[in-house]
């Protein structure tokens, strides 16, 4: 069953095409990975799944609905939250407020309830001695967990991450993955942009492959990762697939 899809996405931008006719979906507690060279469209098509783009052609369907038009704050509204491939937080900001803005369309009123929500995602995290630094002293690392930590604060029902684990390190990375891991299993339906082909065979339920906005290959990770979509792609990945696939 699918909670966040999309159907037959189409955008061009100028004569590029990012995107043609794209499908693709995350039922609960599916962990969905998007692989792709450089410019083939991810990032396009997370903009689109959270509405921060609306397609040319094509819709979005949250619990079998049509929000397209609902645009971002409509979408954050109804419980789809999701990250970016540069963090974008309010560098002014402490850790604390930033990740308290995640909860800017929840249903706690309550500030001491806000703020225990806060301190345990924090927690969950492993950044709660970052609780009162201001974001713009933070290395790079340590904004990408305060980034997920605000899109998770708020217990989206779907979540989209562009590159969540770029710029973090072996431990780091494998971390972040088996976190993201715990909450797809706990009924979220996910998207995560991963180039890191180890990361995807240990985490991700089912793979999408692009390749200059067409979806290439789709289906069981170690079918995808094993498959010719994914071989034609790897030197351009950065990593070697063969790995993944006896892991
Ligand atoms: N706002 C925009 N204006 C013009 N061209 C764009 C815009 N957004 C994306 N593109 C182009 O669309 C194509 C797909 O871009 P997109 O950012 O979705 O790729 P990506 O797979 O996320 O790439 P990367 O791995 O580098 O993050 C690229 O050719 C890109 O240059
Ligand atoms: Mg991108």
């Amino acid at each position: 069953m699918s909670l966040l899809a999309a159907v037959g996405l189409s955008q061009s931008f100028g004569g590029v095409t990012a995107l043609e006719d794209v499908s693709v979906e995350a039922g609960p507690g599916e962990l969905v990975g998007i692989l792709g060279p450089n410019g083939s469209g991810k990032t396009t098509l997370v903009d689109a799944l959270t509405g921060m783009l609306r397609p040319e052609r094509g819709r979005i369907e949250l619990g079998g609905v049509d929000v397209t038009a609902r645009g971002a704050a409509g979408l954050a509204r109804l419980g789809v939250a999701r990250t970016f491939q540069t963090t974008r937080l309010m560098e002014p900001l402490t850790v604390g407020d930033n990740v308290l803005l995640g909860l800017h369309c929840a249903a706690v009123r309550r500030r001491r309830s806000r703020l225990q929500l806060v301190d345990a995602m924090l927690d969950a995290l492993g950044i709660a001695d970052l609780d009162g630094r201001v974001v713009r002293e933070l290395s790079h690392g340590q904004r990408r967990r305060v980034e997920l930590a605000r899109a998770l604060v708020g217990s989206p029902r779907a979540l989209v991450l562009d590159e969540p684990t770029a710029g973090l390190f072996g431990p780091d990375a494998q971390a972040v993955a088996q976190l993201l891991a715990g909450v797809a299993e706990s009924g979220v339906a996910m998207f995560m942009i991963e180039h890191d082909l180890g990361v995807v065979a240990e985490v991700c339920t089912r793979v999408v492959v692009l390749d200059r906005g067409l979806v290439v290959d789709q289906g069981p990770t170690r079918a995808v990762l094993a498959g010719d979509a994914v071989a034609a792609i790897s030197g351009e990945l950065g990593r070697d697939r063969f790995e993944a696939v006896s892991a």
